[in-house]
């Protein structure tokens, strides 16, 4: 009789078999994989484990916050939190194209977490919250389509690099195990329930040129609309919800003045696994309500849209 508390007891056990008394390294992103991993290492073989948070500064309101302080104080993790926001986003200073800021972002994030590692020492596995899907696909994708829509976000070839050995110790699960892994391990269920967030974080949220004051505005823009989503009891229903900043300004009007703000669209898919996805059929009602309090409460943004496409021919994000 198989349960998830019998297989995190086996999880434990193979993790030290495997570790024995080395360190381990972890990057930490918030994520649920990466988040239970860190858990469940950390119950595992304790201070020998050290997370590494990289703080790209592309992340959403108060997330840094909330990540580290749930890790640090609750779970007592070793946990590097990595503010390297200055370079990231000097690094994407001027930059538009959806691929180059990627490419930017992903060779960043290799680079910092390498530097943050190097400090550790003695550190010889790097874990990793690779799940059985992940595995996968990394096989069937060698033989598959050769059209990259999207350069994805991952760690992928840095043990190797870093001369380090992996500890994957999701393997053989799928995403709602993992979950249930999660809650197993008295993870809070309001983060095991969260929608995903893709490692280029509001970059691709933010087409275009992406500034300092358009960042600001997309997370306050952001977080209004996923309370709107929470308080309406949709959050759950949904696969994926955020606000995209459009590269736009539009001319509007407040009071008795003019405005001249940018234009955002709200984004929210239902979906099994992302690689297909419908647009969430919203109210009037509600759509109207959450553009009222956007305009209201975000300054800098005065028109709000709705992203109706799905996927395919849309993509969930918007680059
Ligand atoms: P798209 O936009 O390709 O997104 O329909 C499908 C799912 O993948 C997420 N996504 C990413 N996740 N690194 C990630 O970890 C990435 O580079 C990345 N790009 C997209 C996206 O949020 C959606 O859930």
């Amino acid at each position: 009789d198989w349960t998830m508390g019998a297989y995190r007891e086996e999880a434990i056990r193979k993790i030290r078999e495997q570790v024995g008394d080395a360190k381990v390294i972890c990057a930490l992103s918030g994520g649920v994989d990466s988040s239970v991993a860190a858990v469940l290492l950390h119950e595992a073989i304790g201070d020998q484990l050290t997370c590494v948070f990289v703080d790209h500064g592309l992340l959403r309101m108060n997330e840094a916050t909330e990540v580290v302080t749930m890790f640090r104080e609750h779970y007592n993790l070793p946990l590097i939190h990595a503010d390297e926001s200055a370079l990231f986003l000097g690094k994407l200073d001027g930059v538009s194209d959806p691929e180059t800021k990627r490419k930017i972002i992903g060779g960043l994030f290799i680079e910092v977490f390498q530097k943050y590692a190097d400090q550790i020492e003695g550190a010889e596995f790097l874990a990793q919250g690779t799940l059985y899907p992940d595995v996968i696909e990394s096989v069937s994708f060698s033989g598959g389509p050769s059209v990259t829509i999207k350069s994805h976000h991952n760690v992928g070839g840095l043990p190797e690099k870093m001369g380090l050995k992996l500890v994957e110790p999701l393997r053989e699960l799928f995403k709602d195990e993992v979950r249930v892994l999660g809650h197993e391990l008295g993870l809070p269920a309001s983060f095991i329930g969260r929608h995903p967030f893709p490692g280029p974080g509001l970059a691709i949220r933010c087409p275009g040129e992406i500034t300092r004051e358009k960042l600001e505005i997309l997370r306050k823009a952001d977080a209004v609309y996923i309370d709107q989503i929470r308080k309406h009891g949709l959050y759950d229903e949904i696969w994926q919800a955020f606000v995209a900043i459009l590269p736009v300004r539009t001319v509007g009007v407040m009071g008795d003045g003019r405005t001249y703000d940018f234009a955002c669209a709200l984004r929210a898919v239902t979906s099994v696994d992302g690689m297909t996805a419908d647009y969430y059929p919203f109210t009037h009602e509600f759509l109207g309500e959450t553009a009222t309090r956007i305009i209201n409460e975000v300054k800098g943004i005065n028109r709000v849209t709705y992203d109706v496409t799905s996927k395919p021919p849309g993509t969930i994000e918007w680059e």
